[in-house]
Order: structure tokens, then C-alpha cells, then sequence
């Protein structure tokens, strides 16, 4: 598997050269939720994750058909949106995707240029743009559709200086658990059906301006029993990475092909969250119940040293600990990174986090792709999906 991506050669700069710029964008501004209970939900990622409460939106600040939590940890903020009446279209997300993600928001210098160029390449609009005032000054927001009922909003606050978007307060609570180190959003990934993945890559392409820089067919990313293919997208600077996943024809059951029918269409199947100390931040994790996949055999610890080659004598982290902790080692040309995959977050197997260490490496864990869907497909046989 390294030789393969070895012929991938992250020429980054290169192949970002080639990317258009008629969408700059700055990073990731939030992730929003559409969840049953946000109340709920908070608590649950602040417990779990250590997230920090930071702005509430509801009754209590004029909002009369929603409620929305927003927490934060170092450069992630998580936006968590329930309805709060049967009219609420909000509802209807519910119903049909279960607990998933509705908007994935991008920070821009120029939202109404970001709607026009995109929506004139063929998006499917979301959201005109739209002003939003408080005494903090404005936001503009808008908004276009990408795969299934997922949502890119653009956000512009360059004139804004209040705690989140204007229509929210600060979020002040008296329970507020230690963060765990998680720092900032290093992917996020979609699933599509069936056939649909280049489809998405075009539309990345032509109507985001990215660039394809890296490429798994269903040979590379396959177990005895299951296979998918992956492209990841990239904006022109590199900040945002869309790796996009559709299924693959196997003796069994794929794992997208799984989340498909459980999400009822295509959606974002994980976050990766970087931390600086994995280490750390796992065993913060596990204490406080959040659950990983079952850990690799023993065989896949044993060839961590042959597979890392000269990397192996920078690792820092003690190869017991990481197999403790069930964390994967991969490589590539420039470093290594670790990486460990969370169950799905709520009862539907769609949704769940990665939590990822780079160190040098730019990869997304190819050499482990094996190791982990064996043990997603384990998961998988449990839950009789597979
Ligand atoms: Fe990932």
C-alpha cells in the first residue's frame, strides 16, 4: 500500500498551483448538527469530548422554532440544532437521516461573491445571501447544497465581533469539563451512493474549485469480504480536505453501503479531529466513555516497525502505549501519523470521529484502511449488517 501512494507524489504546492481560486477560503467556520435532543447532545460532547459551552441561541434570545447549542474546543466549533415545534422543517432531517450532519460552514472574506460564483457553476442553492445584524456588528451568511441534503454555508465576519453570529448570546454554564486536546478539523468525509463518487469530484472540481490530490481504488481499500473507493478534494491552500467515499462491490455488505441505508443517502460519514498528543488525548477520551473500534490483532503491532522503515527511529510515542490505547500507525513519505476511529456517535451506524496525529505524514492512513474495516466489519456482522 505505501508503494501506491508513493505514486501519488505529494507534489502539495503543485498540485494546489492548479486549484482555482474564485473561492477563497480562510477554514472551517462551524459543523451544525441536526439532532432530536440539543440539549442533551451538548452535554453529551462536552462530557465525552470536552467540548466548551460558548453560545446558545433559543426562546430565551428570541428564536421561537429552534434551539441551538454551540460549543468549542481550541479551533472546532460544533453548532447543535434541534426543533422546537412539529412545523420545523428541521424536522424532517430528523426523521429521515437520524442524528447526522446538516451544514458544513466554511469561512469566507466575500459571502455573496462565494453564492454567485458557485451557484453560477452549477450549485444548487441553500441560503441568497443574507445580512445578520446585532450590536456587534454583521455577519453574512449563504448557503448551497452539496451531496444528499448536506450544506455548505459561506460565512463572512469580517465586520463582526460578537461571540458567534448575531442572534446568539454567550454561552456561560457552570459545568464545564476539561478539554481533551482536540485542536482543529483536519477532514471531513462524505459518503455518496453507489457509482456517484466522481460525480462529486467533478462537482468539487468545477463548482468549489478544488483539486483531486489523492486517489484509493476499491484494490487498495478492500478486506476479504468488502471494498470502497475514495477521492480526497482539496481547497487551493490546503486548509479544507474533502475526501469523498462511495461503496464497492464485495462478497458482502460495504461499510458505506451500510451507512447509506442507515442515513437514507449520501452524508458525512467522519470528522477527523487533529490533536498534538494522541496519547493523551485517548486516554482522556476512554475515561470519559467515548468508544473506539475494537483494536487490530496482534499481527498488525508486530509490522509497525518494518512498515514505518526509517520513520520508526523519530516515533516518540511507545509502540506499547499506542496498542493500549488501540491507536493505528501509518506512513508515507514525509513522516507518520497516528490515527483511531470512534464508534458511530449515536444508535443509526452513520456518523463517528476520527481523531488524528500527523507527524509529517499527509496521507489519511491507507497502510491501516485493511486493519480498520476488518474491524468495522466485525461491528458490522454484530449489528447483522454485514
Ligand atoms: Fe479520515
Amino acid at each position: 500500500m505505501k508503494e501506491d501512494l508513493k505514486s501519488v507524489d505529494y507534489g502539495l504546492e503543485k498540485i494546489f498551483d492548479g486549484a482555482q481560486d474564485f473561492l477563497p477560503l480562510l477554514g472551517t467556520d462551524y459543523v451544525e448538527f441536526y439532532v432530536g435532543n440539543a440539549k442533551q447532545a451538548a452535554h453529551f460532547y462536552k462530557t465525552a469530548f470536552g467540548f466548551q459551552s460558548f453560545a446558545y441561541s433559543g426562546l430565551e434570545t428570541g428564536q421561537k422554532d429552534r434551539v441551538s447549542y454551540v460549543l468549542k474546543q481550541d479551533k472546532i466549533r460544533l453548532v447543535l440544532t434541534s426543533p422546537l415545534n412539529s412545523e420545523s422543517p428541521i424536522n424532517d432531517h430528523i426523521v429521515k437521516h437520524g442524528d447526522g450532519v446538516k451544514v458544513v460552514a466554511l469561512w469566507v472574506e466575500d459571502a455573496h461573491s462565494a453564492f454567485e460564483e458557485t451557484t453560477k457553476r452549477g450549485a444548487k442553492p441553500f441560503m441568497e445571501p443574507k445580512v445578520e445584524k446585532d450590536e456587534h456588528g454583521e455577519v453574512v451568511r449563504s448557503g448551497i447544497y452539496t451531496y444528499g441534503e448536506t450544506v455548505h454555508m459561506f460565512v463572512e465576519r469580517k465586520n463582526y465581533n460578537g461571540q458567534f453570529l448575531p442572534g446568539f448570546r454567550q454561552w456561560d454554564s457552570d459545568y464545564n469539563p476539561e478539554p481533551t486536546g482536540l485542536k482543529y478539523i483536519d477532514h471531513m468525509v462524505g459518503n455518496v451512493g453507489w457509482g456517484e463518487m466522481n460525480t462529486w469530484v467533478k462537482w468539487y472540481e468545477e463548482v468549489m474549485g478544488f483539486v483531486n490530490f489523492l486517489t484509493f481504488d476499491d484494490k487498495q481499500i478492500t478486506t476479504e469480504y468488502s471494498a470502497l473507493m475514495s477521492k480526497v478534494m482539496s481547497n487551493g491552500n490546503g486548509r479544507i480536505k474533502f475526501p469523498i467515499n462511495e461503496p464497492a462491490e464485495g462478497i458482502k455488505k460495504s461499510q458505506i453501503e451500510e451507512y447509506l441505508d442507515f442515513y437514507e443517502g449520501p452524508g458525512v460519514q467522519h470528522l477527523a479531529v487533529a490533536t498534538d498528543d494522541i496519547v493523551d488525548t485517548v486516554a482522556a477520551l476512554k475515561a470519559r466513555g467515548v468508544e473506539f473500534l475494537p483494536p487490530p490483532p496482534q499481527a498488525y503491532y508486530d509490522d509497525i516497525p518494518r512498515r514505518l522503515g526509517t520513520h520508526m527511529d523519530k516515533m516518540k510515542e511507545d509502540l506499547k502505549r499506542l496498542q493500549e490505547l488501540s491507536i493505528l500507525v501509518d506512513a508515507d513519505e514525509e513522516g507518520y501519523l497516528l490515527q483511531i476511529f470512534t464508534k458511530p456517535l449515536q444508535d443509526r451506524p452513520t456518523l463517528f470521529v476520527e481523531i488524528i496525529q500527523r507527524m509529517g505524514a499527509k496521507g489519511f492512513g491507507a497502510g491501516n484502511f485493511k486493519a480498520l474495516f476488518e474491524s468495522i466489519e466485525r461491528e458490522q456482522a454484530l449489528r447483522g449488517t454485514l
